[in-house]
């Protein structure tokens, strides 16, 4: 097996678009016009982004023996990210997403775990830790496999680090729920909701708290905003790009992608922040979460 520098660990979805002439409301009937479909989920995102730059892969997760997770295994075999910590479960539902936009692009989410969520600690498949430089870790719906990311945290070498999107179903959690989790987390990549949520603080404040959980460095996404990125010695307001958005899916997930490839390229934090908002750009003037992910030819001097 080759030796792998990041790996993932988060809920595997399909991601199926369904264009409607209008959401329906109870007991209402609409009509779909157009569907697509794109593989999904946060850390998978992430863990593409950075393939594509060249960093050395893997994810840890589960799908079930269907359709939908052979088209995320193929997937990530044509980005050369390593599958060998994806379990097949053979009952059961792979992740799937689903989501309705209207004419005037508003959408309705429906979220199915499927087998995501029986993801038990034994079965995490971890085959070299040696070469391991960082694990990406995102939320998942249920507590099996929570408890399993605070028990894989507690039996990893020193040498490697742990960074966390905790999305809006880990900050829901609260600050009490995720002070396992977050003790051993080195980087954290929420968004300014998610960090209001888990402080109750805007983002200076709020990253200033989190840094006296233990954080190393706090990093802030806000929208067409741009970012905030600080170290407790270092604080950045980094302006997003100004591009015409197309759609938005994954924004958070490739900015991730481009603030950790800053990172373990030994890049200072103001230029992790500049090269996270170059790759978020470049994904939300493409449909879908992946397929504006740059690589690493396309990225400009900074
Ligand atoms: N309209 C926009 N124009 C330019 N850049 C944008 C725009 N929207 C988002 N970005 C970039 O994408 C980054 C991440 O977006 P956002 O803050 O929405 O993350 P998020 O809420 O975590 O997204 P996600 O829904 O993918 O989880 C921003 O920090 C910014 O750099
Ligand atoms: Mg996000």
């Amino acid at each position: 097996m080759s030796k792998l520098d990041v790996v993932g660990f988060g809920a595997l979805n399909v991601d199926k678009l369904f264009k409607v002439n209008r959401i329906a409301q109870e007991d209402e009937e609409s009509f779909v016009t157009a569907s697509s479909q794109f593989p999904g989920g946060s850390a998978a995102n992430t863990i593409v982004g950075l393939a594509r730059l060249g960093i050395q892969t893997g994810f840890i997760g589960k799908v079930a023996n269907d359709r939908e997770g052979q088209f995320l295994l193929k997937d990530f075999k044509r980005e050369n990210v390593n599958t060998n910590g994806i379990a097949v479960e053979p009952n059961g539902s792979t992740g799937v997403v689903m989501g309705f936009v209207d004419t005037i692009g508003e959408r309705a989410l429906y979220v199915a775990p499927g087998v995501n969520d029986t993801i038990r600690f034994e079965e995490i498949i971890l085959e070299d830790f040696e070469s391991l430089r960082l694990l990406h870790f995102t939320s998942f719906v249920g507590n099996s496999p929570f408890e399993s990311q605070k028990k894989l945290v507690q039996q990893l070498p020193r040498h490697v680090k742990i960074s966390l999107d905790p999305g809006m179903l880990y900050a829901k959690r609260g600050l009490k729920q995720l002070k396992p989790l977050l003790k051993h987390v080195s980087i954290l990549l929420p968004n300014e909701a998610e960090l209001k949520l888990l402080t109750g603080l805007g983002f200076e404040d709020g990253s200033q708290e989190l840094l006296t959980q233990g954080v190393e460095i706090v990093a802030v996404k806000r929208g067409t905003m741009g970012c905030f990125i600080t170290n407790g010695e270092e604080k950045h307001v980094i302006k997003s790009l100004t591009v015409r958005a197309m759609d938005t899916t994954g924004a958070g997930d490739a900015w991730n992608s481009g603030f950790l490839y800053g990172l373990l390229s030994n890049k200072g934090l103001f230029e992790c922040g500049r090269l996270a908002n170059f790759v978020a750009s470049r994904c939300i003037v493409k449909m879908g979460a992946r397929t504006g992910l740059p690589r690493i030819t396309d990225i400009p001097k900074l």
